[in-house]
Parts: C-alpha cells; structure tokens; sequence
C-alpha cells in the first residue's frame, strides 16, 4: 500500500468511523500554529491523538497539539485536525497533505485552513486575519508528485481553489461579528528558517500579502480530491525586514494567542453559514 495515498487514508477512516458513531463529518477544519483553541468550541465529541491513526505520525512543533478532534459546531459535523505536518520538519508533502485524504474518506467535501503568516503586504498589522484569496507555492513541490490514484484527476484546477462564494461567507463572518478581515494572497516557502528581506521585497514584487510555512499541500490536495476550500491567515508579525525587531516563533504564539478569541468567533460564525 502506499504511504499516504487513497488506500491508507480509507485504511485510517476505517479505523476513525467506529470511534465516531453519528459524528461523520462534512467539514475538515485545520488549525495553524497557536490556533488549536478552537478545540474548545466542539461540542460532543471524540478526540483522537494523532499516534492512533494508522499511517499518521505523532506532531512536533511547538504549538501544535496532534490530535483529531471530531463533533459538533454550530450544529455542523465537523473534524478539527489540531497539528499539522511540515516540510520543514523533513515530512513529504503527501503527508502534509494527508489529513485531508483522511477527512475526505471520512466524507469531509468542505475544509476550511488557517496558518499564522508573516504580513508582506506593509498596510497589515500583527494580529489581523487575512481571508486567503490565493496562493503562491514557491516550494515548488507537490502532494500529487507521482503516479495518478486510480480516479483522481492528475492536473487539478486551480483557478478559484479558494472558493469565492465561501470568501464572500467568511466576510459576512467577519462584518456580523465586527471583525474587520483584509484580502490577500498567501506565499508558501519551505522555511524553516524565517524570510530575508530580499526575499520578503521578491514576495511583494510577486504579488504576495502573506508568507507562511504551510497551507499550500493541503489545498492542492483538497482541490484534487473535489472540497471546498476556505482559508484564513493570522498575521503574528511583519516579515522580516519590514520592522526593526528580529522574528521569533515566541511572537507568533503571543500574536494568535492574543487574537485567538476572534478567530475562533469569526469560524464559528462561518461554520453556521455553511
Ligand atoms: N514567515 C514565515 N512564516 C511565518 C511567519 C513569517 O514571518 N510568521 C509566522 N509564520
């Protein structure tokens, strides 16, 4: 079987369903570095350490907890994947991309991404939410990299991966709420090592607002398998170059920590729409 592919993730929801009864969920949810608290919003629900599902490693960054949350929000069934898989972390990006293979075996056909980013764009502040409009992936790899799964497409579109009419709900979100969200197109690097400012004033000339680590795998896999895709960045600080102070993980885990009550009322208000 391989690692990561169509088989093992029906194998892993096979091993999910049984543990979950009713719960089986329509929308996959997951969370970036210091957002997990989200967590604390599902209702009814069964938690699942990563290290129980068959083909998923255990996470190991700090801020990310490493577990499957699955139950209810604001009525809607859903499966919060708390942690998530880097290339930095020497992880291919079919395992990055693998929970949502799992959330689509499971039924998931709605997931929704967040990442904490650092703001390109010099108009954004710490502490901002930015609804994805796009995305740049500058790692230059793929999840798809390798023969096709019988079924799937093999050249995915990618045109409107981040759903229009889904950015338009997560700003209705936002206005109901009084949470005033910026636009923007979120750059992918490989990382782990932050930005230069060459490379920040490239992203910019490129057309990017935002630079993160993550995020990209998971959309091209999701747009691939046929879901739905909505995504928010949390701005945790300007990107190198643009302030004066050097950057540090202690600061995006300061910055999601102090926005982490918006942006779990902002997904709530979301997942109601859906
Ligand atoms: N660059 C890359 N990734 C990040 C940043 C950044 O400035 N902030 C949070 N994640």
């Amino acid at each position: 079987m391989r690692p990561y592919g169509g088989e093992a993730a029906r194998e892993a929801a096979a091993t999910i369903l049984p543990l979950i009864g009713d719960l089986a969920p329509s929308i996959a949810i997951i969370l970036g570095s210091g957002l997990g608290g989200l967590v604390d919003d599902v209702r009814d629900h069964v938690t699942i350490p990563y290290g129980e599902i068959p083909g998923l490693p255990g996470v190991g960054v700090e801020g990310h907890a490493g577990k499957l949350v699955i139950g209810d929000i604001e009525g809607r069934k859903v499966a919060v994947f708390a942690g998530r898989f880097h290339a930095y972390e020497g992880h291919p990006p079919q395992l990055t991309a693998f929970p949502v293979r799992i959330a689509h075996a499971l039924g998931a056909r709605t997931l929704f991404v967040s990442n904490a980013a650092g703001g390109v764009n010099k108009s954004f502040a710490a502490g901002d939410l930015m609804v994805i409009e796009d995305h740049l992936n500058l790692t230059f790899t793929s999840p798809l990299t390798g023969s096709a799964e019988p079924g799937e497409t093999r050249f995915p579109d990618m045109s409107n991966a981040y759903d229009s009419a889904m950015r338009a709900q997560l700003h209705a979100a936002g206005s109901h709420l009084g949470i005033e969200l910026r636009d923007g197109v979120y750059a992918m690097l490989p990382g782990p090592a932050y930005e230069t400012p060459a490379e920040v004033r490239m992203l910019r000339t490129l057309g990017a607002d935002a630079v993160g680590m993550s995020t990209v795998p998971e959309v091209t896999m999701a747009r691939t398998l046929g879901l739905r895709v909505a995504g928010v960045s949390c701005i945790t600080n300007a990107a190198a170059g643009i302030g004066q102070a050097p950057l540090a993980h202690a600061e995006v885990l300061e910055t999601t920590a102090r926005v982490a009550a918006q942006f779990q009322a902002l997904l709530r208000a979301f997942v109601h729409t859906l």
